[in-house]
């Protein structure tokens, strides 16, 4: 090997170490959700999930949020959201506008302790509409505690 070769490999084997670091770290690859379906919410984050029933966008809210929980959720809070102990199983999550306001605070907020990253700022990678979506999921498949 060359010296300029051996630079190559060098700064390639570095890359990749900074790439296995940043995804042990909760590395976040949003994948995109359409919700152009819903009713449509701007910049200002609701208190309340805005499609609750009776909101006429429930049922398409509930399908929306099904997949995009699974793209975005599911590896840490388990498939069909029943946990597999990695993370809490958001299906007991409470009910109406308290668990509204604990969801909101944790999918904007993360859950970050000692510069550890036990849980992504969700509401940086994903919009309004897709998370108040997947709490709609949540909710249609959530037990009683
Ligand atoms: C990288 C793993 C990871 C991903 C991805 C993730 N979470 Fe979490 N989540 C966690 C962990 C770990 C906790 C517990 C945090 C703690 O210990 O404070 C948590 C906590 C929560 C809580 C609070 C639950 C409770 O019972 O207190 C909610 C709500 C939540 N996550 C929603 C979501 C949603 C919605 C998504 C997808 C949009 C998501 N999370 C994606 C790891 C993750």
């Amino acid at each position: 090997m060359n010296n300029k070769k051996l630079l190559h490999a060098l700064l390639a084997s570095l890359a990749l170490g900074a790439a296995t670091q940043v995804l042990a770290h909760g590395d976040v690859t949003p994948q995109a959700v359409n919700t152009a379906e819903l009713e449509q919410l701007g910049e200002e984050w609701r208190d309340e999930n805005p499609y609750r029933a009776p909101s006429e966008h429930n049922a398409k809210a509930v399908e929306i949020g099904s997949s995009a929980y699974t793209q975005n959720c599911a590896r840490c809070h388990g498939l069909e959201a029943v946990s597999g102990g990695i993370a809490p199983d958001l299906r007991y999550l409470d009910a109406g506008i308290e668990g509204d306001e604990w969801y909101k605070e944790r999918v904007i907020n993360g859950a970050v302790r000692d510069g550890r990253v036990y849980m992504p700022k969700m509401a940086d990678y994903l919009s309004q509409e897709s998370l108040w979506a997947i709490r709609s999921y949540l909710e249609s498949v959530a037990v009683e505690e």
